[in-house]
Parts: structure tokens; C-alpha cells; sequence
């Protein structure tokens, strides 16, 4: 399996796109960012004529697989009455409607073209409902690049400042102002006690707290057994709204998201990369006396491209398939992803590579950690196998696409099929072989 195009095209692509990629994470492939043709299904083709299993599905929107046939002639057909009104349309009623009752705490929403985006909304409306200045957030979690947020992301070890579950909030990139710093508290993740001493000494200048409700930007932690419930309670007894982040886990585990998944509804919510099946459109929104600071003007929320009705469009094709038959399709894909696990785990055991795999439904993470040891928390998550970059090259030369970096997630589709498993599991086996020598 060559990758003489690819590498072609990377050089190339260096005089006139920065560092050859859309953005900083594709950087990180090896032997070279793999150029792609086309997508179809399950699968990726690359310029160099080779054949992926694809589990990185555009880093998680396209729960579909790669251009779903309702999809698509959906928005073909849209594409000849307009892909931009500047004015709303039927289309993003309906949508809207759709997600009202989907999404257990949704009773308004608005549209926005990415989580980044979506996430400042959230924040200003948060801060604008409360007249309070801060957001809490946590270590590890993910909440998009914009400065006030892209904070105490992933912290070199260096840069680990303070304790464990009290740390301090860290810049992700230079050019980002220290001014941002005053506005956000950071905390550890899955600690209840901290929360709660936080917000009984600083509940009066914290406007929200905003979590991933499943830690999905650090491999798959998921919460412990009480956490969001308490994240629920105490948000409520120190008057501080309770945003679930939920750009990778909204439409994931089951229709509702993590919400639905664990029975705790949050004041707000953002449901992102599966939204569009493929198309970039994010719903943000919630609880109606919060919202109706949006619908008043009281708070501004803008953007020409918002609710379009291309992107609007795929947005219903999408969720009207994956809402079909009271959404079956969630059984067939965590079942698809049960085995795969259960090959991968059996192939590891068989080779004596220790592994962890973690995850919920139809995303997992897989890394090269032992999987008795527990995971909670960024700090415990803290740090990359020198294993996972050979593993990964090892499956792109077999033929299965995945996440670039140990972090990242195994997303499967509703198009993924029990022979792609099977090929799969087969790869994987070759590549523990190779890794054990
Ligand atoms: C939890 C979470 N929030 C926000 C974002 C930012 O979304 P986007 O990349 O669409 O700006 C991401 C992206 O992966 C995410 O995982």
C-alpha cells in the first residue's frame, strides 16, 4: 500500500495551505496527512487509490457513514430552490421542532454552523441570564479553540499546575490573551467535593458550569456513578446553570444524547457533529425562561450563515434516520461496536499488549494503558503511548482508518457492517503481531 500521491500532495500543498492541513490535529499522521478522493458508506479512498475502513468518520459527524443516500438527495434536491435565504423557512421549524422533542432538555433552540461557536453562545447567554462573569470548566475537556474557553485543554506535564482536582486554568496557544484567564475557574473532573466547595465560595461570580457529560476529548471517560446527578443538584442550590456540552455525545449513545443516557437534563445544551450528518450545523438551546433572552434580543446572537436551509435540510434527512423505528439503529451500531471491542480486546490479550478500551455506544477509545488501572480525570489520563502512532500506521497500511492521536475516539456509523468488523479485527491482529516483535 503506497502513499507516493499523498506525500505528492502534501509537499505541494505546503506553498500555499499552512502546514499542508484544514487544521493543527490532521498534522499529526504518519507517514504523511492522507489525502482523500471520496467517501462512500463506510469506507474512505485516498488519491493513492487505497481502501479505508473509515472509524474517524470526519472526527465523529458522519454518523451515516459517508454520504448517506437520504441525505444526499435530500440536500440535492434543496440545492436547486437555494442554499441560502439570509430568512428562515420550513425547513428549520421543523428541525427545530424535531430536536424540542428529541432532546429532553431542549424547550428553544437556535442553529450555529460549529461547536466553537455554539459554545460562545451558551457562555454569553449564560453570563448575559446571570449577570454573573465566570464559566467553570474542567481539565481535559474540550469546549472548541476560541480564546476564553481553550483552557487547561490537554496541559503538557509542565504546565500542570496546582492539585490534582483544584488546578490551575492554563493557555492552550500563544496569541491568546491572559485577560481570559479572570474569567474562568478550572477544576478536575469527577469530583463532586470541589465542585461543591467552589460554589459555595464563588457561586455568586460563576455564571455556569460547563462539562462534557461524557469526557470525550481525552479518550472516553465516562462520569462516576452520581457525578452528573450531583453536578445537577448543586448547580441548582448555588443558583448556577448546568451546560452539557454535548458536540461529540449529542445523538451518540442513544437519540437524546448523554442527557437522555443518564437521565439528567441540564439547563443548556449544545448537539453538534451529528447533527448534520456530515453538514456543518450545530443546535444549541434550552430551558425556555433562558432562551427567551435570545428570542427578546436581550442577548445578541448573529451569523450569516445560521440555520441555512442546505445545511438545515441534511440536519432533518439525518435526524429522521436516525429517529427511525424508535431509533433501532443505536442497537445495531453498539452492538457492531461491542464486537469490535471484543475482537480488539481478545487480539491484545492473545499478544500480551495491555490496552484500555472505553467507551459507550457506538464510540470508544483505545489506548496502550493498563486497562485495571482507573481513569477519572485528565491528570490520570494524562500522557501518549510512543505504541500508538506505529498501531495507527500499522492499520492505515491494512486498510482502517482511525483518530490520529491516542486521545481521539473510534466513531462507528450506521453503515459500518459486520464484514468491516470482521476485516477489522483481522487488521488489528496483524498490527499487535507487528507491535509485539
Ligand atoms: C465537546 C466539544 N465541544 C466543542 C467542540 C468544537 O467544535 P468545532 O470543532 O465544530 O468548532 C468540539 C470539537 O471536537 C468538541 O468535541
Amino acid at each position: 500500500m503506497g502513499f507516493d500521491k499523498s506525500k505528492e500532495l502534501f509537499e505541494r500543498a505546503q506553498g500555499a495551505l499552512a502546514g499542508g492541513v484544514g487544521a493543527q490535529v490532521r498534522s499529526f499522521s504518519l507517514p504523511t496527512p492522507i489525502y482523500f478522493e471520496r467517501g462512500e458508506g463506510s469506507k474512505l479512498y485516498d488519491v493513492d487509490g487505497n481502501e479505508y475502513i473509515d472509524y474517524l468518520l470526519g472526527y465523529g459527524p458522519l454518523i451515516l457513514g459517508h454520504c448517506p443516500e437520504s441525505v444526499v438527495e435530500a440536500v440535492r434536491a434543496q440545492l436547486d430552490s437555494g442554499t441560502l435565504f439570509g430568512s428562515p423557512h420550513e425547513t428549520i421549524v421543523e428541525l427545530a421542532e424535531k430536536l424540542v422533542e428529541i432532546v429532553p432538555c431542549y424547550e428553544l433552540v437556535r442553529f450555529s454552523n460549529t461547536g466553537s461557536e455554539a459554545v460562545q453562545a451558551v457562555q454569553r447567554l449564560a453570563r448575559g441570564f446571570t449577570g454573573k462573569p465566570k464559566i467553570l470548566k474542567f481539565e481535559g475537556h474540550y469546549h472548541g479553540w476560541y480564546d476564553n474557553i481553550y483552557i487547561s485543554h490537554l496541559p503538557e506535564a509542565l504546565s500542570m499546575i496546582g492539585l490534582e482536582n483544584d488546578p490551575w486554568p492554563v493557555l492552550g496557544t500563544p496569541g491568546q490573551p491572559q485577560s481570559v484567564l479572570q474569567d474562568i475557574v478550572v477544576l478536575g473532573w469527577n469530583d463532586l467535593e470541589i465542585v461543591e466547595r467552589t460554589l459555595r465560595t464563588r457561586g455568586h461570580e460563576i455564571a455556569a458550569i460547563i462539562t462534557e457529560p461524557i469526557m470525550s476529548n481525552c479518550g472516553v471517560i465516562p462520569p462516576n456513578a452520581g457525578y452528573l446527578e450531583g453536578l445537577r443538584e448543586l448547580t441548582q442550590k448555588y443558583d448556577v446553570l448546568l451546560i452539557f456540552d454535548e458536540v461529540i455525545t449529542g445523538f451518540r449513545p442513544c437519540l437524546g444524547g448523554a442527557q437522555e443516557y443518564y437521565g439528567v437534563t441540564p439547563d443548556l445544551a449544545i448537539f453538534a457533529k451529528a447533527l448534520g450528518g456530515g453538514y456543518p450545523i450545530i443546535s444549541w438551546g434550552g430551558r425556555r425562561d433562558i432562551m427567551d433572552f435570545i428570542a427578546q434580543r436581550k442577548v445578541v446572537h448573529a451569523g450569516t450563515f445560521n440555520a441555512n436551509p442546505l445545511c438545515a435540510t441534511a440536519a432533518l434527512a439525518t435526524v429522521t434516520e436516525l429517529a427511525r423505528d424508535n431509533g433501532a439503529v443505536y442497537a445495531r451500531m453498539t452492538a457492531l461496536t461491542d464486537s469490535l471491542k471484543a475482537g480488539i480486546a481478545e487480539s491484545a490479550a492473545a499478544h500480551g499488549i495491555p490496552i484500555r478500551l472505553q467507551g459507550i455506544g457506538p464510540f470508544f477509545g483505545l489506548s496502550f494503558r493498563d486497562p485495571d488501572v482507573p481513569i477519572t480525570n485528565y491528570r490520570e489520563a494524562h500522557g501518549e503511548s510512543p505504541l500508538y502512532p506505529q498501531f495507527r500506521l500499522a492499520l492505515l497500511e491494512r486498510g482502517v482508518h482511525i483518530f490520529p492521536t491516542e486521545k481521539g475516539l473510534w466513531y462507528l456509523s450506521a453503515a459500518h457492517t459486520e464484514n468491516d468488523i470482521s476485516r477489522t479485527i483481522a487488521a488489528i491482529d496483524e498490527a499487535f503481531a507487528a507491535l509485539s516483535k
